[in-house]
């Protein structure tokens, strides 16, 4: 056959295969507002950049008639492109295909470029839209899931990880997502679970949908599974490119350096944003905008423990991880999911050399029985972990109040904290001044002719005494009391001061985070 006649064979058989489930399972994706896999990927990645690999991989089973068979591409679209110019390694699961069921061929395509997107130290984008192991192939498909989970493990802390769930993802197609740094979910499209709604009322006689049980929503709002949430595909990929434009490639690397731009006009007055009655709630994204560069600041798990608010922005061209208590919300407490929350984003920083700024102004810890039962010891714990342990270049800035274990697990200079900067109106002790006052001068108080005069006084002398930014700057605890408008300048010169920190602690295989 002459190579002109192989030629057009070679068209042929790629038509075919990129049909994945033929016309009419196309049709039924996208009457739900889905694109099909190819298209996902063609929509992320930069045009005429995605070159596809194992295109012609085939299914070897042969129980449950599989043996007859054709199950284009196995069900999973792979290869490599680029996002920002940057290459990146990229599978993406087509539901047209028995659902996108992960069989072993399905699995050794996954596994194969996710071997390539570490050794080449580039990102892995994972666009999932499966039912999980492939029922008909039985332990082979539990295999394939594990080949995957080890090698989310192996190059997590080493290259992004990244999870965009497309589809209802049952199973270990929601497991290895749960391994990997962000997760993006889409508005009515994304749908996890371990186990869906019929499994649950066969088990259970439980009765739920599936938007319900694990739509985006859901995971965005209460699980805190999910890491951005995006009303339609596009944005979701607007999202993730957004995001890629902030984090480095590898943990070798610097996030890409920016041109420096001022924040926004309407945040340049700092000190306006923070009430100086410290019970007055504000809006800590505020802060955050008048000190990044162009007042560009990207959220992560915006919806979910709102009293803690993570997240990127540029500090001179450099990207900053933000780690910041949320006044408006709870008064911006520490408890069991914001804990959560901010140490894990302490451990990406830190993982991919990405400074990390603290903002502080908080009560404390949040008390009372549900958040001792649900196990705030260990989940607070783990945010005192993580600062300990993170290396990078760690910034603190207290703001209002940071009382108790709130201000020792905030970024504190005893966490070993590089620089530690306090405003004038900054509240530094074990508790707010009412319950201070209350418990140490309380035979006083209720010895006096007039106990409420007594307490308003004693609540008084207790803030002149400590409710002030001078006693932990007198120990060195705090590094200077800075002026609101010094903040981003002071930021700028402690960045640079710290770009070549270096530092070591003991030698050991792995510590033990209160996981
Ligand atoms: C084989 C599967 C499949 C699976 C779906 N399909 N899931 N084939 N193995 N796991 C096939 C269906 O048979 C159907 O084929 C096609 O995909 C579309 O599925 P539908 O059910 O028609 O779609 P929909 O109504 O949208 O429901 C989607 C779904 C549901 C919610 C994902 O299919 C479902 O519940 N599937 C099973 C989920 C599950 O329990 N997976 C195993 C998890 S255990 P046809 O030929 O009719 O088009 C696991 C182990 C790892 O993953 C655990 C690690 C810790």
């Amino acid at each position: 056959m002459p190579l002109k006649q192989k030629i057009q064979e070679l068209k042929k058989k790629r038509e075919e295969v990129q049909m994945g489930g033929g016309e009419k399972a196309i049709e039924k994706q996208q009457s739900m507002g889905k694109l099909t896999a190819r298209e996902r990927i063609l929509t992320l990645v930069d045009d005429e950049s995605f070159h596809e690999y194992d295109l012609f991989v085939e299914h070897e089973a042969r129980d449950f008639n599989m043996d007859k068979k054709t199950l284009h591409g196995d069900g999973v679209v792979v290869g490599t492109g680029t996002v920002n110019d940057e290459p990146v390694g990229i599978f993406a699961q087509d539901f047209t295909v028995a659902g996108g069921s992960l069989g072993l061929m399905h699995a050794r395509k996954i596994t194969k470029i996710m071997d390539h997107a570490l050794k080449m130290r580039m990102p892995l984008i994972g666009i999932n839209d499966s039912g999980g192991a492939r029922i008909q192939e039985g332990v082979n498909s539990l295999a394939g899931y594990g080949e995957i989970f080890f090698r989310n493990t192996l190059s997590s802390g080493v290259i992004p990880q990244i999870s965009v769930i497309l589809g209802p993802c049952a199973g270990g197609a929601v497991y290895s997502p749960a391994l990997t740094d962000f997760v993006f979910v889409v508005d009515k499209i994304s749908k996890m679970f371990i186990t869906g709604p019929e499994v649950i009322k066969t088990v259970l006689g439980e009765e739920i949908s599936m938007e319900d049980l694990g739509g985006a929503k859901v995971h965005s709002e209460i699980t805190g599974n999910a890491h951005f949430y995006a009303e339609s595909e596009k944005e979701c990929f607007e999202q993730i490119e957004k995001l890629l434009s902030f984090i480095p490639w590898n943990n070798t690397q610097k996030a890409p350096i920016r041109e420096p731009k001022p924040p926004k006009p309407e945040f340049k007055n700092i000190e306006k944003i923070v009430p100086g009655d410290p019970r007055q709630p504000y809006d800590i994204r505020n802060v955050v905008r008048a000190i990044v560069d162009d007042s560009d600041f990207l959220e992560v798990q915006e919806l979910w423990a709102q009293n803690m608010v993570i997240g990127f922005g540029r500090i001179s061209g450099e990207t900053c991880g933000f780690v910041c208590n949320q006044p408006r919300v709870l008064a911006g407490v520490l408890d069991v999911d914001s804990s959560d929350k901010a140490a894990r984003f302490i451990r990406y920083c830190d993982a991919f050399n990405i400074p990390i700024i603290t903002l502080v102004d908080l009560p404390g810890y949040l008390p009372g029985i549900d958040q001792e039962h649900a196990g705030v010891i260990r989940h607070g714990a783990k945010i005192l972990y993580a600062y300990s342990e993170a290396t990078v270049a760690k910034l603190t800035v207290i703001l209002r109040k940071a009382y108790g274990g709130g201000y020792i697990a905030m970024g504190s200079r005893h966490l070993r904290s590089d620089f530690v900067f306090a405003w004038p109106g900054a509240e530094i002790a074990v508790m707010g001044p009412e319950g201070a006052a209350n418990i140490i001068f309380r035979k006083e108080i209720m010895g006096a002719e007039d106990p409420d005069e007594m307490r308003k006084e004693k609540v008084k002398e207790y803030k002149e005494k400590f409710a002030n930014p001078y006693v932990a700057a007198a120990k060195g605890y705090v590094d200077t009391v800075i002026e609101p408008e010094e903040t981003r300048k002071l930021l700028i010169h402690a960045i640079d001061v710290a770009k070549n920190k270096a530092v070591s602690g003991p030698r050991k295989k792995h510590g033990i985070p209160p996981f």
